[in-house]
């Protein structure tokens, strides 16, 4: 029987769980795609790093060598920023692999490229991870809700932002050691200005945005604002009267226009999102046939996004078309409005 032969690009929190997942689930995943799955190749930055991989799994700092495998059905990538990441996708991608990617900022920026790109290749992309950790939101949305004509979708997509409000709150915590909280669990970004600042949020309302109307607003539009001007005195006031911060995403499609916006608001005890806490994430769709829907799940962490690149797993060995629902659009104006900082 045929194995299904896997690279992973970066072995940080979400690289090793994939790699954990897979040993894990290795049975799960040969009932369902009826072959074995095997990791061929790590790449990471670091060879003198210890790592607890098995000996037959090729360990490498040059993709060049990943590359020249015999065989290479799936690339998956685990890294941060734009650069060199796409320049490794589109490689892959020409090389015939399917590829998986958890790499938000990197495909709201070039999503529309690779899909491009796959579609002459005939592979396919899974990127199910990029919005809401575990919560399986990509799906629903472009398998799911395919008649249905979606009106506004709300999410809190960013697990930091909501655990540190939810620290603040609850245990009194100053947001410098919430964040460092975050950090050390392994939800914050490697810069976590990109989550206390809206930026990591944005990108997923984004990529949202498009699954969700086809489109997206003109970046230059949309009002982004993240949480690290919320003070514990703020907290307490609006605790006080019965509401809650949390961050949130909206998008709406009026007409032809869609609006969106990124930012801390204030919900009382009827609001889907008021008892969303910790590191959870929640995904609220208002669609003209089934009315709304509230999915609602761990949005980081390394095995809740794990669970999501391994659905993508399936869902790109059995070559599902990836661009379905993802209309090829290029915002007018495809920069992040300015301010704290990352553009
Ligand atoms: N830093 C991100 C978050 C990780 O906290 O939501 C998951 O995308």
């Amino acid at each position: 029987m045929s194995v299904i032969k896997v690279a992973i690009l970066g072995f940080g929190t979400v690289g090793e769980g994939v790699y954990k997942t897979i040993q894990s689930h290795a049975e799960e995943l040969e009932r369902v795609l009826g072959r074995k799955v095997e990791v061929a190749a790590i790449l990471i930055k670091n060879k003198q790093k210890k790592r607890n991989i098995n000996e037959d799994v090729l360990i490498t700092s040059d993709f060049n060598e990943i590359l020249s495998l015999p065989q290479l059905d799936v690339v998956v990538e685990a890294i941060v920023g734009k650069e060199p990441t796409l320049t490794l996708l589109k490689q892959a991608i020409q090389r015939g692999s399917h590829i998986i990617t958890a790499n938000k900022e990197m495909f709201a920026h070039h999503g529309n490229e690779l899909f491009e790109l796959a579609e002459r290749h005939k592979v396919s992309i899974g990127f199910e991870a990029t919005v809401a950790g575990g919560i399986p939101v990509i799906q629903t949305l472009r398998q799911l809700l395919n008649v249905n004509r979606v009106h506004t979708v709300q999410g809190i997509l960013n697990g930091t932002s909501n655990f540190i409000l939810t620290e603040m709150r609850e245990k009194k915590q100053s947001f410098a050691d919430a964040l460092s909280l975050a950090q050390k669990k392994g939800y914050a970004e490697v810069d976590p200005t990109n989550d206390v600042e809206g930026f990591d949020a944005f990108y997923k309302t984004m990529i949202l945005s498009r699954i969700a109307f086809g489109e997206e607003p003109n970046w230059q539009d949309v009002e982004r604002v993240g949480i690290s001007s919320i003070t514990s005195e703020l907290i307490e006031t609006a605790e006080k009267l019965g509401l809650r911060f949390k961050h949130i995403a909206s998008i709406n499609k009026t007409c032809s226009h869609i609006n969106a916006a990124v930012k801390p608001v204030l919900v009382g005890k009827s609001h889907p999102f008021y008892s969303v806490e910790g590191v959870e994430n929640a995904v609220n769709v208002h669609s003209d046939i089934v009315g709304r829907i509230t999915l609602q799940g761990p949005g980081a962490g390394m095995f809740p996004t794990a669970s999501a690149v391994i659905e993508d797993l399936v869902y790109v060995c059995q070559n599902q078309p990836s661009n379905k629902n993802f209309t090829i659009t290029t915002a007018e104006n495809n920069e992040v409005k300015k301010g704290n900082k990352i553009e």
